[in-house]
């Protein structure tokens, strides 16, 4: 067969069948997450200004600079949301939540657009999730920000987990930092690669971030931040370890973890699986944020946060055989024979249905054979049998499937009947 004329767009993917089974899991526990420790669900547009981005993440990033889906709509420019942070900093402002009681706790989980070059776990539609703690800067919220998606992953069932931290410093010490790297790396400048010699001029931060072999050379021998940090970041990076330690989170300090997003002041940290083979895919980033509220033309607000990435899990449940219980299986399944069987059977799943009973149906099938096929696939204990005959007299069969031994009763029964079966059933097994 030759190859279809429509197709996803590059980098973007349907989520159907088993993959859309991984989604809801990690959903749910985001979810369950999220309500015990008071989270607020938060949906922002998919398109937001662009100058939101250029702003807020950074014109001197990679993700403005080369990986925005931005169009012009009747004079305003528009952009895809590469990620969830400004979106979430800019309802904040908007909304006015300042007056709400502080700190204010939202989530999201939806898709994000970035037109990177496809490959293994790198998409142009991908979906995150997020936990952000806006209006406060105790070190504390950092580590229990750590410890929500640490112990998010650990829901999902996966291990080797290690958590790299590092601290980027704030306004006062930063400065100092990046003299020192500019210098170091300027001395350097023939050997980087054509990006961080760009870099250089506009933020030689971001050079500690490029993958590049031949940089990451040099890198390994560059000036270390937490050498040049201030007093006070000093004392929050300390007190956020400290916090750490106590709750047992596995950690390591790395000192080159700048992430790829400008809007950083002191915590950054990254999420991996200590055994992947792809050193580069992290499976959730984040940190504090203190200055972002004020770039973005609000009051000064601080705030910490993170997002993980939902397919890069995903990737990561099956490499580790985590199984699904794909479908939660109804131990009930309905079979029907004709018309007036099929009108009955509709009103009758629909008594099942507010009863809180599964049950199993291939209503269209014109043959008992298929339906009980996949009753039997289905694991289903009882069988109901709808024929024609039963459907003019009001009645239906239930058939045991374990012992055999099947019962006609009045229709009107059944629904109590079989809620009656399965309570034995289930303190039998
Ligand atoms: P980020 O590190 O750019 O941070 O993205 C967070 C996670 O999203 C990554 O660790 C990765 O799992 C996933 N991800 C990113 N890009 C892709 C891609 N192209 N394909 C597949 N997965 C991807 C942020 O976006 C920040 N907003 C996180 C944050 C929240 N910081 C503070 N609060």
């Amino acid at each position: 067969m030759g190859r279809l004329k429509f197709q996803t767009p590059t980098g973007m993917h349907d989520i159907v069948g088993e993959e859309e089974k991984y989604f809801q899991k990690i959903f749910d526990i985001c979810q369950k997450i999220a309500n015990f420790y008071r989270f607020e669900r938060i949906e922002t547009p998919i398109l937001e200004q662009t100058a939101l981005f250029t702003k807020g993440v950074g014109n001197a990033t990679d993700i403005v600079q080369k990986q925005m889906f931005t169009f012009n709509s009747n004079g305003d420019s528009l952009t895809l949301r590469p990620e969830g942070t400004a979106p979430v900093m800019r309802a904040y402002l908007q909304l006015g939540m300042k007056s709400l009681p502080q700190p204010v706790k939202l989530w999201y989980f939806g898709p994000f657009f970035r037109k990177e070059r496809p490959q293994f776990g790198r998409f142009r539609q991908f979906w995150q999730f997020g936990f952000e703690i806006i209006g406060n800067k105790s070190p504390v919220l950092d580590s229990l920000i750590l410890q929500i998606f640490y112990n998010l992953l650990k829901e999902l069932n996966l291990k080797d987990l290690i958590v790299e931290i590092n601290s980027i410093g704030c306004s006062n010490c930063r400065p100092h930092f990046k003299r020192a790297l500019l210098s170091y790396f300027k001395a350097r400048q023939k050997s980087l690669c054509q990006d961080c010699k760009k870099r250089l001029k506009e933020n030689p931060l971001r050079i500690l971030d490029c993958k590049q072999e031949k940089c990451r050379q040099i890198i390994s021998q560059a000036p270390q931040i937490l050498d040049y940090l201030c007093e006070e970041c000093h004392n929050h990076l300390k007190e956020v370890l400290e916090f750490c330690d106590e709750i047992s989170i596995p950690y390591s300090l790395n000192p080159y973890l700048v992430r790829g997003l400008d809007y950083y002041t002191k915590t950054t940290f990254e999420i991996f699986e200590t055994k992947s083979e792809n050193k580069n895919l992290a499976l959730v980033g984040g940190g504090r944020y203190d200055n972002l509220a004020k770039i973005l033309g609000g009051v000064s607000t601080p705030a910490v946060g993170g997002a993980g990435g939902v397919e890069r899990i995903v990737i990561l449940m099956k490499k580790q055989k985590e199984k699904l219980n794909l479908f939660y299986q109804p131990k009930v399944f309905l079979a029907q024979l004709g018309k007036l069987a099929k009108r009955k059977s509709l009103i009758l799943l629909e008594e099942f249905r507010k009863s809180k009973i599964l049950v199993g149906e291939l209503i269209s099938s014109e043959s008992l054979k298929s339906q009980l096929d996949r009753a039997n696939k289905m694991g289903a204990r009882y069988v109901l049998i709808l024929g024609q005959k039963e459907a003019l007299r009001d009645e239906i069969i239930i058939k045991d499937m374990k012992t055999g031994t099947q019962k006609t009763i009045k229709l009107d029964k059944v629904v109590k009947e079989i809620k009656k079966r399965l309570k034995n059933y289930a303190s039998e097994s």
